[in-house]
């Protein structure tokens, strides 16, 4: 619990400042979503100002919420996006009930969880919330093989007991991710789609990036 405290004072402190910048196929959500628009309720899960909230209302989806633990990027999102369902989490449980909603957004947000326990902890309230069927769509970080990120990752595994995991000089730890590592975290869905691209980070380097949506397995 230790560092997801530590990590929630960084984005407190960036909240007003920051830019995220991973695309939402909207197609991949009208694609697989059983249900209509008006009526598939959505969490974007660790939301920050709210960017895909506003692009989500935007298109007609509704039954929106949005979830994060920082309560400088929920102020941010409040002031763009007045009227929106927002709510504070602990960093580590999500306050809906089971089997409440149809779609997970999880944006760049298992990047600035770096311990691979507390990934699979939030991968389980993910599927907690689901419902049978339910979407799951990620976007996030891979390990790159250009010199910059390798010297990272090799100056912090040991310390951190995990190849990608690494320190920003502005005060956070991140964590860049395996394919296979995605593999085991969502082995509780079906992949439906999956691609790479490259994304701006929010500190404007060019890293690789992927997208992955699975639906829930009912087990
Ligand atoms: C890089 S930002 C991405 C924001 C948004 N998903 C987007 O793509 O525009 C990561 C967000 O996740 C939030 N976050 C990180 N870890 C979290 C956790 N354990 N629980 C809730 N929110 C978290 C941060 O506060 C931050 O707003």
């Amino acid at each position: 619990m230790e560092q997801l405290t530590t990590q929630n004072g960084y984005w407190d402190r960036v909240a007003g400042e920051k830019r995220f910048s991973h695309p939402l196929q909207l197609n991949w959500l009208t694609r697989h979503l059983a249900s209509r628009r008006e009526e598939s309720r959505i969490l974007d899960y660790g939301c920050g100002y709210g960017r895909m909230l506003a692009e989500l209302k935007l298109v007609g989806y509704q039954k929106i919420v949005g979830i994060d633990f920082s309560a400088g990027m929920l102020a941010r999102c409040r002031l763009q996006l007045p009227g929106s369902l927002l709510a504070r989490n602990d960093g580590r449980t999500i306050p809906l009930s089971n089997e409440s909603v149809d779609a997970v957004l999880l944006f760049a947000v298992l990047t600035c969880i770096p311990d691979s326990n507390e990934q699979h902890s939030q991968m389980a309230e993910v599927y907690r919330i689901l419902r049978p069927g339910g979407l799951l769509y990620i976007s996030d970080l891979l390990i790159s093989d250009d010199l910059r990120n390798r010297e990272r990752y090799e100056s912090f595994a040991d310390i951190y007991d995990c190849y990608g995991v690494f320190e920003l000089p502005e005060g956070v730890v991140v964590r860049h991710h395996r394919r296979e590592w995605i593999d085991e975290l969502t082995r509780s869905f079906v992949q439906l789609e999956f691609e790479t691209f490259p994304v701006t980070t929010m500190n404007g380097n060019v890293s690789s990036g992927f997208q992955y949506l699975g639906r829930k397995i009912q087990q």
